[in-house]
Parts: structure tokens; sequence; C-alpha cells
């Protein structure tokens, strides 16, 4: 059987390249960094360097680079550690109504302690409103947290002109790089980011690791207790190999960011326009304007089915794609990033996400463009919703622009 995988913001296979700086990290090259002996020496020199490559992925010094165990505690690190640094100063954050649950369940969590958010609704290609983002400051805002691409749709949200608006305003910053970073340029100078959070597994570097930036002299509470590594920022024994691995992954990211935008951004077009040009009544969720979502992203509903039962399909022909978020599946709600966007209920529950990789290649695509009709043609014969007149509408007025006071 064929096995297609496009599912790459879900995870992604380690480079051949990472797993082979990383493998002499698990045995000839054991020790742990903080040891000053000879053992720990070596491996203090790797992590140093990994921190260097991150920063170029990043544009930022070194010295602002924070190594963790993943994406979510990073998102966890720079919204918890603010709140508690900063809430002397204020007790209102903004973000987003699709962002990751990292993010949503961070603020949620922070509410329960007193603090304020605004949950900044989204229109129907899933764009924010920077007026409304610029509006919502108030003498109370500490922290505006929006990510730089949405892992569902693929949107890029605007983050230069959202970080001129939190510089004007002088409130902090917090992007959620995890999927953009590797895929488009990420440069947190020029877009006045204070932090940003980066996963390893979404790069070809393996899970269990990830980065944060932190603008030197942002002041935030520590989040990890106990050792002194990281400069006190992070305690907790390094994850050397992953951290050497997460090193080249992002070298690797910035040296072919160009030539691997313009691969998968073809084959991603290529199986978008072949959907949208055999299938009848498919939606794209995203925006339209492909310069606006990141190369690899595809979110379509396919009307009148349920994803779930699409993906089973695909997968009995060797597709791996996902419907919702990979960290939601599991659940049978519909993705609150749907129900931001104000897409009905049926098309919300239909909605697909196909993630392409530099690994792909044309023929596969090839391949699901010829599977993909008959599959949904026979799950939509099985559907009691195909004839049906009117689809239910999504009530999504709590996920439109709301402020948990
Ligand atoms: C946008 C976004 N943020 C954060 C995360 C969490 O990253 P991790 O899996 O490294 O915790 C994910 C993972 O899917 C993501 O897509």
């Amino acid at each position: 059987m064929n096995k297609i995988y496009l599912d790459n913001n879900a995870t992604t296979a380690v480079k051949e390249e990472v797993l082979d700086a990383m493998l002499p990290y698990f045995r000839e090259q054991f020790g742990n960094p903080s040891s000053v002996h000879w053992a720990g020496r070596m491996v203090s020199s790797a992590i140093e360097k990994a921190r260097e490559q991150v920063a170029e992925l990043l544009n930022c010094s070194p010295a602002e680079v924070i190594f963790l165990s993943c994406g979510s505690e990073g998102d966890n690190y720079a919204i918890k550690g603010t709140a508690e640094a900063l809430k002397h100063k204020g007790n209102h954050i903004i973000t987003t109504a699709v962002e990751h649950p990292a993010v949503l369940e961070t603020c949620e969590a922070l509410e329960k302690d007193g603090f304020e958010v605004t949950y900044l609704g989204v229109d129907r290609d899933g764009m924010l409103d920077l007026k409304e983002l610029e509006a919502a400051i108030t003498p109370q805002t500490i922290l505006i947290s929006v990510m730089w691409a949405n892992n569902e749709t693929g949107n890029i949200f605007p983050i230069s002109e959202i970080g001129a608006i939190a510089k004007k305003h002088r409130v902090r910053f917090h992007t959620d790089a995890v999927q953009a970073a590797g895929k488009i340029p990420v440069d947190v100078r020029a877009a006045n980011v204070d932090m940003a959070v980066i996963s390893g597994h979404k790069i070809g570097a393996p899970k269990g690791v990830g980065a944060m930036y932190l603008k030197r002299g942002t002041k935030i509470n520590r989040f990890m207790h106990g050792g002194h590594q990281e400069r006190n920022r992070r305690a907790g024994t390094h994850n050397v190999a992953g951290i050497v691995g997460l090193g080249v992954a992002c070298e690797l990211a910035l040296r072919d960011l160009d030539s691997n935008y313009a691969y998968v951004r073809q084959l991603r077009d290529k199986l978008e326009q072949g959907i949208l040009e055999t299938i009848p009544e498919v939606k794209l969720n995203g925006h339209p304007d492909a310069d606006l979502r990141l190369p690899n992203t595809l979110n379509v509903s396919f009307n009148y089915i349920e994803g779930e039962s699409l993906l089973l399909f695909f997968d009995m022909k060797g597709i791996a794609a996902s419907s919702g978020s990979a960290c939601t599946s599991g659940s049978l709600e519909p993705s609150h990033v749907m129900g931001a966007m104000g897409v009905d209920i049926v098309l919300a529950h239909s909605s697909t996400r196909f993630s392409l990789g530099p690994d792909n290649t044309e023929e596969e695509i090839d391949y699901v463009l010829n599977e993909l009709p008959p599959i949904v043609q026979r799950l939509r014969e099985m559907s009691p919703l195909y004839n049906r007149e009117e689809p239910t509408p999504l009530s999504c007025d709590e996920c439109r622009m709301v402020h948990r006071a």
C-alpha cells in the first residue's frame, strides 16, 4: 500500500542530517552539560552551537534563546511568566480565538486567577481586524499573544503590524511561531516581538525539544524551579541530543527556506486546485489569497461528510491527513478555529487538513487527487445529510469578539 504522509503540521519525520548529528550525544558524548569536567564541557559547547543555529533562524542573539521541552511549554512559560512578572502593572491579556490550546487554555487558567482576557474574533477568512486589536488595549493590558501562523488553516497573521501596535502602546508581545518557523521567514527583531516559541518536531527535529526567544531585558517569572540551567530561566537537565537536533534542523530550515517554500507550495497549489476543480461542494477554509497562508497547508471542507470518516477512508488508501488539529482529535467537537471563522457546523465537521512537507512528491499528489473523488462520492451517498436542504448554522457568537471579563 502507498503510504502518503500529509500531516506535517501535526509532526514531521526527523531529518537524516538531524539524526546523524544527534546520535553521538546518546553514547560517546553522554555528559551532563552542567558538569565542570571534560564530559560536561564536551556537550555544553554543542548546546551553545545549537543556540547559535536557533538564533540565526529567528534573527536574534544566542543569549536570547532558551531551550525547553516543547512548544506548549514555551507558550505556557511566556504567558504565565509574563502574567506573574507584570501583575503589579495590570491584569489584562489580549489573544485570539484561534490560538492553539497551549495558549487558549493557559489564558483560561489565568482567568481563574483573576486575569482578564480578550479573545479577538476573526473574519470568515480567519483573519484578524487590527483596529479591533488596538481598540482592545487598555491601561491594564500587559500582554498581546497572537500566533505567527495558524496550525489548522495555515493563515499567516500580520506579526510586524501587531508588533508595531504593541510597541506603540508599550505592551509586551508574544507569538506562537511553532507552525511558521522553518516554513516562512521568522525575523523576531524586524517584527518587534518580545517572545516567540518554536517546536523541534514540527521542523524535522525530534519530539521533546523546543525553544523560546526572550528579548534581552524582558522580565519573566520562572516557570520551572530546580536547577540553574539556561541562566536560571529554565530548570532541568538539558535534552542534549534533542537540542543538538533542533539546532541542525534550524540550520537546514534556514538554508532551504526559499527552495522548500517554492517546492511545497507548488505541490499544495496543485492539490488545492485539483480538489476544488474536481469535487463539487468543497469549501476552502482559510484566506483565499495563497500568499497569506503557509505554503504547505490546505484546509477544506467536503460538505455532508464527517471529517473522521474521511480520515478513515483516506487511511485505508494509505493517506495520512487530519481533521481539526492533531492535538484535539479524539474529540468530536468541531474545531474552535472553524467555529471562530463562522463555518457552519456541517462544514466545520467535515474540515480536513492536508499539510505537506519537502519529502512529498508530485506523484503522491496525483495519487491523492485520483483517490479522493470516489471516496467523497461514496461517503456522500452514505450520508443522511446529503440532499438535505439547509445545513444547520453554527452558533458562533461566543467565538467572535468575546471579552471574558
Ligand atoms: C501553533 C501550535 N502551537 C503550539 C503547539 C504545541 O507544540 P508542541 O507539540 O511542541 O507542544 C502546536 C502543535 O501542534 C501548534 O501547532
